[in-house]
């Protein structure tokens, strides 16, 4: 099965409990770092920003309340069933004609280029097929000066730390995970297997630099599991 098939066909099984798992299994942290990158975005009233594998659309729904009423928000994500639940909850927050949720790939964005005042992609990166294709089309759809933020998982560099990080991801998060989600697909193995496969926060900065981006500069946040990358088109 192709990484992407195989990627859509967890995400469909966990969609349901996806919110409750991060919230557990990141001690609830996982707001924390979605609310940082949101602020780190810069978007300001009346911005048009877009969310990119925007899952449940919780970065989408902080980015529509620094956009407001008179800006909009586009949030963007293959998985049909992760959509489903992101609508349902920018419905009960009221931010229906803010925000518009749409099924789409991250590596080939319907979207003009210079559209957007700022990109952000959230836990998303690690799971597209071809990392430097979507950064491409993050930096395409960008307007000039804009910025893209992008927070993904990383790999604590610290030896006792990482030792620590390594336990809980391999052995806890897995068994907890998928009695959580009653997942079948092996969804909470494969997140730490691929978060070992993911450039690092250097890498990804270069990558980022080699797609176009005027200037790249990140972040480690909490001890170093999760990197917040803001690159500058
Ligand atoms: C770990 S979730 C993150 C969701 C959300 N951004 C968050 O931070 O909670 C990753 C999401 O990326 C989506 N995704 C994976 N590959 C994609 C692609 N090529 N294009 C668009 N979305 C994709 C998945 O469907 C899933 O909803």
């Amino acid at each position: 099965m192709d990484k992407e098939k195989m990627v859509q066909r967890m995400f469909s099984s966990a969609a349901k409990r996806y919110d409750l798992n991060n919230s557990v299994l990141s001690f609830g942290i996982h707001h924390y770092w979605k609310r940082h990158a949101v602020e780190l975005t810069n978007a300001q009233e009346g911005n048009n920003v877009l969310d990119v594998c925007t899952g449940t659309a919780d970065i989408a729904i902080l980015l529509a309340k620094r956009v407001g009423s008179s800006g909009h928000v586009t949030a963007v994500d293959l998985n049909r069933e992760m959509l489903e639940v992101g609508k349902k909850k920018v419905k009960q927050a009221g931010l229906e004609k803010v925000i518009t949720c749409s099924q789409g790939n991250a590596e080939s964005l319907k979207f003009g280029k210079n559209k957007f005042d700022t990109v952000t992609v959230g836990f998303g990166v690690r799971n597209v097929s071809h990392l430097e294709k979507a950064f491409s089309e993050m930096y395409r759809v960008t307007k000039p000066g804009g910025r893209v933020v992008c927070l993904e998982f990383t790999q604590p560099e610290r030896p006792i730390f990482r030792y620590i990080y390594d336990f809980y991801s391999f052995k806890l998060l897995p068994a907890v995970g998928t009695i959580i989600s009653r997942d079948k697909t092996g969804i909470y193995n494969y997140l730490p297997d691929s978060i070992r496969k993911f450039p690092t926060a250097v890498k990804l900065r270069e990558l980022m630099l080699q797609v176009g981006f005027s200037s790249v500069e990140y972040e480690m946040l909490s001890g170093g599991i999760v990197a917040v990358h803001v690159g500058v088109k």
